[in-house]
């Protein structure tokens, strides 16, 4: 069973190993990355001037921004140069042939239907 906090957003099939995607999930953009046989999910807007990381370049675990080379830990969110700049980070899991992305909400009334 599917916690509600995760939404479905692609067929496992659209991703492929070695592979990156961005998608959009309630309204925010993210990039999942599947590798080594796991799926991660990170920000797809770089922290330095908004670029959007789908169009870089990804070894291994390390996705390079197209725009001026910053490199991210796709595994923690983390500019490789200085772990205080970080990507947010989501939870991914596959289920059902579908994966899913963890979008926590932040705003508690909204857990009461006000
Ligand atoms: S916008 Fe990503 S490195 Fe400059």
């Amino acid at each position: 069973m599917v916690s509600d906090n995760f939404k479905a957003c692609l067929k496992e099939s659209e991703l492929k190993e070695g592979q990156m995607k961005g998608v959009r999930v309630s309204g925010k953009s993210i990039l999942l990355v599947r590798q080594g046989g796991q799926i991660f999910g990170v920000s797809n807007s770089c922290p330095h001037m908004g670029c959007s990381l789908e169009g870089g370049i990804l070894s291994e675990f390390i996705v390079m921004c197209p725009c001026h080379g910053w490199k991210f830990d796709v595994r923690n969110g983390n500019y490789v140069e200085n772990d205080a700049i970080t990507l947010e980070s989501y939870r991914c899991k596959i289920e059902n042939g579908k994966v899913y992305v963890e979008i926590k909400d932040g705003n508690f009334l909204s857990h009461l239907g006000l």
